[in-house]
């Protein structure tokens, strides 16, 4: 079983609901879980297994709440040396060209921090899915699992 730290990006709680549903959820299967909804680098540096739950916020942008971890991640580059990672990104694609734009970044990023994923990249679309959970937690089941 794994110690799995989720950092929730999130402005009108969607995410944050998720987020805790999908703790709930790895907690039922054994794992150790802890959510950070104001994170800062040593919390980063110390997860052993990253899950990201963002949304994208304006036209493209991170939610306030991760706006200046995600910089300081950009600056300092904690590499992550083949840690595992996932991302789901909440979005919405009548925003066109910036759709989950938050959550494909994080997770180029993870990428570039040498990351290694154990899922692509989970896109969830609020013009599809009014209920984000509902797609989210059996992913997390099936991703999770192995
Ligand atoms: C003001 C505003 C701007 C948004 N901008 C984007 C965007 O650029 N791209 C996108 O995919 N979704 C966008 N969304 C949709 C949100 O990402 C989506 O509704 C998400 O579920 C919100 O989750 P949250 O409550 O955790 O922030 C926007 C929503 C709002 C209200």
């Amino acid at each position: 079983m794994s110690n799995i730290s989720i950092f929730v990006g999130t402005v009108y709680g969607n995410a944050q609901n998720v987020a805790e549903q999908a703790q709930s959820k790895l907690e039922e299967m054994g794992h150790t879980v802890t959510l950070f909804d104001d994170p800062l680098i040593p919390d980063f540096k110390e997860a052993e297994n990253i899950c990201f739950i963002t949304s994208t916020t304006g036209q493209g942008d991170f939610p306030p709440n991760i706006e200046f971890f995600i910089a300081d991640l950009r600056d300092q580059m904690p590499m992550l040396n083949g840690k595992p990672f996932s991302v789901v990104a909440l979005g919405d694609s009548s925003y066109g060209d910036s759709f989950a734009q938050a959550g494909r970044e994080v997770y180029e990023l993870m990428l570039e921090l040498a990351g290694s994923p154990i899922s692509e990249l989970k896109i969830v679309d609020a013009l599809e899915t009014f209920n984000a959970e509902e797609e989210v937690l059996p992913w997390i089941e099936t991703v999770y699992k192995a």
